[in-house]
């Protein structure tokens, strides 16, 4: 189904009072404009483009190969469209034109309007009853339900203000018919803007037919606050947790966990309270995590065991029957099966063979203050506890490292590496002293 999609993005976002531009902003791990992004890509476009402002180059390379279209100075919602002429120039099928932050639109609803301007329509638009009409542009029908006009709110008569069904925010408009309809878009206005819900009243002075599809609120949730952004956070969050029970997770107190837009879930996981999830994690079936652990860019494989209070940090693969314990990060290292780190380590850039046990302190130390350096431990080792691994080191299959080690040279495989200081005993010594200690505390007393 070929269409064409502009994303606006270029408004000042004053709202947001915030540095970074409006659609920049995070929802799940995202970047609100990405949403837009996804949906459209979704069902497949001719040719998208996003219209941002002035200063937002930040922005437009976190979205290439998207192609970014400069607005400047920002005057309204239509006039955004008339800076990408060019882009749509002698596009004749339906172009879609989103707003950046309106980041829970279905495919399916796109499709509606998409089909419409394909049956007939010169114009289409979303409507919804929101709880609290607020600023929102009103709806003006006509008697047959077509719609006649949008009124944007600043501009609303008292009794068009009472109107409850109210404009979206999105549209769709046949291409052929834009440019035409476009020029004649005016700014005599209460803000002197262009504003793209002009072209209704428009199309409708040149009797083409328009419409407006009615969605559900929840929808097309615009974001302009921080408050609304923390609203749109908590949907989205529901929405997230939601799919993974269908997956077959257990959550044991769903609204502590906290998940990314892309974490994949299998069948059988269970999380426990106060879990948290950053971008690109994949769990496999079976596996447990466990309360208070923080996730982020991490593969873990079946039946593994991580936490309570576990750090597994990007570039981690976790393979099956891993345990992981209280206090131990993992960061861009490789635990093969079998593995188990139970408690107080870190492992850095570091590969561990199957069935190996980490004790309790190990630490690879993987940063000279320069650069970072491999760790290297084979199948079925044993590292005893509060090991210092100076890498660049390997540890051979089997081998065993005696516990408070400081391991700086190799260790070859089934051998024992042990590197600390000879332990010595003073037979009869401690009596000795504390015989001193106590006849010179009573010499004192006397
Ligand atoms: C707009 C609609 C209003 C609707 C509401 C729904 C218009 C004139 N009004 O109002 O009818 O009820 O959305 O949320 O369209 N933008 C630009 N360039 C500009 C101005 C805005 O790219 O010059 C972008 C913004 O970044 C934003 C989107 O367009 O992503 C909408 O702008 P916003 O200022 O939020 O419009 P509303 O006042 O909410
Ligand atoms: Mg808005």
């Amino acid at each position: 189904m070929s269409f064409a999609a502009l994303i606006l993005a270029a408004g000042k976002s004053t709202r947001m009072n915030s540095d970074v531009p409006k659609v920049l902003h995070m929802i799940a791990g995202k970047p609100m404009v990405q949403y837009a992004i996804d949906v459209v890509k979704g069902i497949g476009p001719d040719k998208i483009a996003v219209v941002f402002g002035d200063g937002m180059q930040s922005a437009a390379d976190l979205i290439a190969p998207v192609p970014a279209i400069v607005q400047h100075p920002a005057r309204g919602t239509g006039h955004a469209v008339m800076c990408a002429r060019e882009f749509l120039s002698g596009y004749n099928g339906p172009v879609l034109v989103l707003y950046g932050d309106t980041p829970f639109l279905t495919a399916d609803t796109l499709q509606k309007m998409i089909d419409s301007v394909r049956s007939g329509s010169g114009v289409v638009i979303l409507g919804f009853y929101p709880d609290d009409a607020a600023q929102y542009g009103r709806l003006v029908l006509n008697d047959t339900g077509g719609l006649e006009s949008i009124v944007e709110f600043t501009d609303c008569t008292p009794q068009q203000k009472t109107i409850a069904y109210c404009n979206a925010g999105l549209m769709c408009i046949d291409g052929k018919l834009m440019p035409d309809l476009l020029a004649q878009l005016k700014n005599d206005n209460a803000k002197s803007e262009y504003y793209l819900t002009d072209l209704v009243a428009i199309a409708r002075r040149k009797n083409i037919p328009c419409a407006a599809i009615e969605v559900e609120p929840h929808e097309v949730m615009g974001i302009n606050t921080r408050y609304q952004l923390a609203l749109a956070e908590q949907f989205m969050q529901q929405k997230l947790r939601s799919k993974m029970l269908e997956a077959g997770a257990t959550l044991l107190d769903p609204p502590s966990v906290y998940c990314s837009h892309d974490t994949e879930i299998g069948k059988d996981v269970v999380i426990e309270p106060n879990v948290y999830f950053g971008p690109k994690v994949k769990i496999g079936s079976g596996v447990r995590i466990k309360a208070f652990s923080h996730i982020e860019g991490a593969d873990i494989k079946s039946h593994a065991v991580i936490g309570p209070f576990a750090r597994i940090r990007p570039g981690s693969v976790i393979e099956n029957d891993v345990h992981i314990g209280n206090f131990v990060e993992i960061k861009n290292s490789h635990l093969h099966s079998g593995v188990k780190a139970g408690h107080l380590s870190y492992l850095g850039d570091s590969t561990v063979g199957a069935n190996s046990n980490i004790g309790a302190g190990t630490i690879t130390c993987n940063y000279d203050g320069f650069s970072k350096h491999q760790t290297t431990i084979g199948a079925d080792a044993f590292i005893g506890s509060n090991t210092a691994l100076v890498a660049p080191v390997a540890v051979g299959d089997g081998a065993i490292i005696a516990a408070g080690s400081v391991i700086c040279k190799n260790v070859e495989a089934d051998a024992l590496g042990i590197a600390r200081a000879a332990q010595e005993s003073k037979p009869g010594w401690a009596k000795r002293f504390k015989d001193r200690m106590r006849q010179r505390t009573t010499k004192k007393a006397v």
